[in-house]
């Protein structure tokens, strides 16, 4: 099919060239001239694996390309999916840019060819078939279902395997509200190999926010009792959790129904640890609670989630000063790592920016370390906060009275841990990411557990 992107940004430019691999003939729409031209020329303007390489493939078989010409995009192509963003704000989610998406689109949308209008976006329940629709009808003078289609299909793309994500996904969700998109939908997807449901777009919409709500609820679940452990003497979360992962309920089922005690993938999420951060639990969380209570429900366990998320940097702080006795004023805390988990260098929302600011409020200097995220964008990130950067680990920890671990890079899980605390003026390190392999916990220095309120004494 021919296929229109509009937004070149992490989920419109992976969805377009995972089409484009898949043979579609994709065009990609941004606003911004540098990158189009990054783009045509083979360039990702932000880290993302594997995504470069398929970029300059997919231009080579010419099965790619970058225009700033919405026009030239929709006229020649049968479907267009919006793929901006839709930032959080006091009242809720800002539809501006996909109504602005919408209404552009709408205005090159020709009566009697049926192009068919997708919404990647995340978007609450209700605004493709209210807002969006209305933007897209005001813009074409035509009507949604008969002249043109309008669909929702949410992107379930995880940073740091966001093309393996779209290649191989799990489910494929397809909203529609008339029968004739839905199945120009599903042509597009034909050649993937995973259920596919078709809904209304309202379902799609919700289906995308209860996904990345209930993995967020994990993490402020196991938190909770990381935190309860963390108070009482003698608990410890992981021997907790394990506890609970024995339950047959959390081992996977072959399709004969015969269980084995491999554990499923999701109980990755139920460890305590830092909490989570990214472009898209806090948002999407924020963004469903706003909306419930909007709605006339007071969405109480959504708001939990938030605020045990939040609360945990400074419990970890607290945790920090507890082990070394005194405050961490004045004194040099190193973070280790800043990206709000691994493989990517995004550091919206990350726990470790909170981190960073908090420690700088209560007067530590700051040292961070991360082996990809630049100086620069740390600095966007923390604002108007003071902090030095170090070229290794070795430095980072270099006379520091205390260091947390707030990114699992695999730089750190092979990083000689005793070596790196030998070198510390207080040998105090939080591992908020459970990093350092069981061999070298304890060994010269003293570790706080996330989950536990025993220091695990250096020996
Ligand atoms: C998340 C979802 O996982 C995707 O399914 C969804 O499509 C995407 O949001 C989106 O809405 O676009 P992402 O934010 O890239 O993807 O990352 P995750 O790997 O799920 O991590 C989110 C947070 O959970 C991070 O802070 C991470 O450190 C934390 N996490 C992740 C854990 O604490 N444990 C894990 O096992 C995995």
């Amino acid at each position: 099919m021919k296929v229109s992107v509009i937004g070149a940004g992490f989920v419109g430019l992976t969805t377009a060239l995972g089409l484009a691999e898949k043979g579609h003939d994709v065009v990609c729409v941004d606003v911004s001239e540098e990158r189009v031209k990054q783009l045509n020329s083979g360039i990702v303007p932000f880290f993302e694996p594997d995504v470069e390489e398929l970029l300059q493939r997919q231009l080579e078989r010419g099965k790619f390309r970058a225009t700033l010409e919405t026009g030239l995009a929709i006229s020649d192509t049968e479907m267009s999916i919006i793929c901006v963003g839709t930032p959080s704000t006091d009242k809720g989610i800002d539809l501006g840019y996909v109504i602005n998406a919408a209404l552009d689109i709408g205005k090159y949308i020709q009566a009697g060819n049926f192009h068919v209008v997708v919404v990647k976006s995340t978007v609450v329940p209700g605004s493709v078939d209210s807002d969006i629709k209305s933007a897209l009808e005001k813009s074409t003078g035509l009507v949604a279902g008969q002249d043109f289609g309008l669909a929702m299909n949410p992107e379930f793309l995880r940073e740091g395997c966001a093309v393996n994500d779209f290649m191989d996904p799990d489910r494929i969700v397809i909203g529609a509200d008339d029968e004739q998109s839905g199945k120009i939908l599903e042509r597009l997807y034909v050649d993937f190999d995973c259920p596919v449901i078709v809904t209304s777009t309202r379902n799609a919409e919700m289906i995308k926010y209860a996904s990345n709500s209930v993995l967020a609820t994990l993490i402020s679940f196991a938190n909770e009792i990381a935190s309860i452990c963390e108070s009482v003497p003698g608990l410890s979360e992981e021997v907790v959790m394990n506890g609970l992962f024995e339950d047959r309920r959390f081992w996977c089922a072959s399709d004969e129904g015969e269980y084995s005690r491999k554990r499923p993938e999701l109980i990755s999420y139920l460890r305590g640890g830092i909490g989570f951060g990214g472009s898209c639990f806090p948002k999407d969380v924020t963004a469903l609670h706003r909306f419930a209570n909007h709605a006339g429900h007071e969405a109480k366990m959504l708001q939990s989630v938030l605020e045990i998320n939040y609360a945990r940097s400074d419990a970890i702080i607290r945790r920090l000063e507890n082990s070394m006795g005194e405050s961490v004023s004045g004194k040099k805390i190193a973070v280790i790592g800043t990206a709000f988990k691994q493989d990517t260098d995004d550091l919206r929302e990350s726990p470790a920016v909170r981190i960073i600011a908090s420690l700088q409020t209560k007067g530590a200097e700051v040292m961070v370390h991360d082996p990809m995220v630049k100086e620069k964008s740390i600095q966007e990130a923390v604002g108007n906060v003071a902090f030095d950067v170090a070229s290794s680990l070795e430095e980072a920890l270099e006379s520091a009275w205390g260091a947390i671990i707030a990114t699992a890079w695999n730089d750190y899980k092979e990083a000689d841990w005793p070596f790196l605390a030998s070198k510390m003026k207080s040998a105090i390190i939080f591992d908020g990411r459970q990093v350092i392999p069981a061999e070298q916990q304890g060994k010269g220095f003293v570790l706080l557990k996330s989950g536990n309120a025993d220091d695990f004494k250096a020996s």
